[in-house]
């Protein structure tokens, strides 16, 4: 939806980037930019940059950079809207919502206040006496008192009506916490709590909301799980147990488990990145979900039957998806003589987090699981096929940076393909060349040619024309800088721009003056993808001196209409634009330009 401006304008205004960034990352001051660890990717010396004066973070490693908005959207991984209501939340502003939406908005947020309220109660219940027989199956189960606490589990008592009761005094209706799925009602119509004696497990959603509850017998009874019914904040194909924790992984991927204890065991063992379908197949809706998140996921379901049907499934599902998938596969546990089967959290408990690291890591299973679906594609036994299959696999194959990992599988498959070991390697060895050639010129071209660095890191927004781009780069930045260069009338069209997106952006920036309010990065986010907004941001941060800002605006913008000059004139006169080109030849030194 599309937010008031006025509105926008104040929450950028009561939003400074200094006071936002710093709640996440210590910050120092080095000249008039503040430094510190950047908090998208891993680093151990600071090379990310907050600017007060423009507003903007930027950081010189990962090169990603924006606004307040992107900031929040990037760190907390919300969308632009839920970004904003964020910041709202923070800045105390109320947001405009559209009016016909607001009734079942109202009822939402009341369901979600008694989550919350329901989720504090039963932790406060865990740290009661009463709570003793939870903490005793924790204990048992070694999940360490943070642990519960950052999951922000509870017990729910054994009691038929304690939930009822505490929530009827802080103002909730019978039909809201019948709503809410947390009571029932009996034939007579009376209510009781549909948890009772259970550890309790919050679900909370990407938001930090509150959405449902799974929960979890103490002993060996049925149902061993217990969850929220579907309810008006709460669908289960749209949530993943321990999303709102493995979003902020610094980890390169994320694990997809069955049980909602595994997340909790495989989180206290350091693999912050572990979420669960909660017992069902993955949805569309859940693989959308992840897709903000990451672009590699690990497959960790049980090692039984219905964990690999799961496993099967869930490719079914990622097939036509842009994930990278590994199947990480648990080994069966040897017990006096017999396997048995063994889940993420069993496996972290018998074997340890190094071993579970290992398994992670090992790029055998990812290996193996794409050499199997090259294998899939081929009808092994017809010759043409072979060889296709034989191409292929030695270019997958070449891909790995380890020598004996590559003679190693070049063997597999040289036996799936009754070749001979020998010319399966021969083959693989001729592809790895094939591929160091290729990256020592792609290396190569970069140093030789210096403009390559000024191009963004997208190849859909490549400059065509590097002088005009840089004049174009120049006026955003002085327009950003400083609001009081903007002259009185629009110098330059959008069109003129060599770059659409730097077009675009001053079109967006003059747009924003001329409604008489202050242009800044930070308003660009909505308008703006985050590639886009982070090329933005890298523009902003080279240096550019105010001082003598008027005449270098000047300078840019006379550069910008020759080279848009020359574009529409050679389109109209052909004559014309070969005397350009030869002008231009002179210019250079007769040297031809490539
Ligand atoms: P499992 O039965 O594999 O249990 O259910 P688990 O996770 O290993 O549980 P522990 O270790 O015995 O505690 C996997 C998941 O399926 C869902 C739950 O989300 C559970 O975590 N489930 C299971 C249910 O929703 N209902 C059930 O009755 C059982
Ligand atoms: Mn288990």
């Amino acid at each position: 939806m599309a937010f008031p401006q006025s509105f926008m304008d104040e929450l950028v205004a009561r939003s400074d980037i200094v006071d936002v960034v710093g709640s996440y990352v210590q910050l120092a001051r080095k000249g008039s930019n503040l430094f510190g660890l950047c908090p998208f990717h891993n680093e151990k010396t600071g090379s990310f940059s907050v600017s007060p004066d423009k507003q903007i973070y930027y950081c010189f490693g990962c090169k990603k950079g924006g606004g307040v908005v992107n900031f929040i959207m990037d760190i907390e991984n919300l969308t632009f809207p839920d970004a904003v209501r964020f910041l709202a939340k923070r800045a105390g502003l109320e947001v405009p919502e559209e009016t016909g939406d607001r009734e079942a908005g109202r009822h939402r947020q009341r369901l979600l206040d008694l989550n919350r309220d329901a989720a504090r109660f039963y932790y406060q219940m865990l740290q009661q006496p009463e709570g003793r027989a939870v903490q005793a199956y924790l204990d048992r189960r070694q999940i360490r008192r943070a642990t519960a606490v950052k999951f922000g589990m509870g017990a729910s008592l054994d009691s038929w009506d304690a939930l009822l009761t505490a929530m009827t005094k802080k103002g909730y209706t019978k039909s809201e916490l019948l709503d809410a799925g947390l009571v029932v009602q009996n034939r007579n119509g009376g209510l009781y709590d549909k948890f009772r004696n259970r550890l309790m497990l919050p679900v909370i959603d990407t938001r930090g909301d509150v959405v449902a509850f799974g929960s979890r017998v103490l002993d060996k009874s049925e149902p061993k799980y217990m969850n929220s019914s579907e309810t008006p904040v709460y669908s289960k194909r749209r949530v993943l147990y321990g999303l709102n924790l493995a979003k902020k992984t610094k980890r390169p991927n994320i694990i997809l488990c069955e049980g909602n204890l595994d997340i909790v065991t495989l989180h206290q063992a350091g693999f912050d990145n572990a979420v669960a379908s909660m017992g069902t197949a993955l949805t569309v809706e859940q693989t959308r979900l992840l897709s903000r998140f990451t672009k590699e996921l690990v497959l960790c379901y049980d090692n039984d039957n219905a964990g690999k049907i799961a496993t099967e499934r869930a490719l079914q599902i990622l097939n036509s998806s842009e994930f990278s998938v590994k199947v990480l596969q648990l080994p069966r546990r040897l017990v006096d003589g017999e396997y048995v089967k063994q889940d993420a959290d069993d496996f972290i408990k018998f074997q340890g987090p190094d071993a579970f690291e290992r398994l992670l890591n090992g790029s055998e299973n990812g290996v193996e699981f794409r050499m199997a679906q090259v294998a899939g594609k081929y009808d092994l036994t017809n010759d043409e096929a072979r060889v296709a299959y034989c191409e292929e696999i030695s270019g997958l194959l070449a891909s790995l940076p380890s020598a004996v990992e590559r003679e190693i599988y070049a063997f597999r498959a040289a036996e799936l393909a009754k070749i001979t070991p020998e010319a399966m390697k021969q083959e693989v060895q001729r592809a790895f060349k094939r591929r160091l050639a290729q990256e020592k010129k792609a290396e190569l071209r970069k140093d030789l040619n210096p403009t390559a660095q000024l191009q963004p890191k997208d190849r859909s927004l490549r400059y065509d024309n590097i002088r005009s781009a840089r004049a174009e780069e120049g006026v955003l930045r002085l327009l950003l800088l400083d609001e009081s260069l903007f002259p009185a009338e629009m110098p330059l069209k959008p069109e003129q721009f060599s770059s659409p997106l730097l077009g675009r952006v001053f079109g967006l920036l003059w747009q924003v003056r001329e409604a008489g309010r202050l242009p800044s990065a930070a308003l660009l986010s909505n308008e703006l993808s985050s590639e886009e907004m982070s090329h933005i941001t890298a523009i902003c941060q080279q240096p550019e001196s105010v001082q003598n800002g008027r005449q270098a605006l000047a300078d840019y913008i006379r550069i910008i209409q020759t080279e848009a000059d020359k574009r529409t004139g050679a389109a109209a006169d052909p004559l014309l634009a070969a005397t350009e080109k030869y002008k231009d030849k002179k210019g250079t030194g007769g040297k031809q330009h490539g």
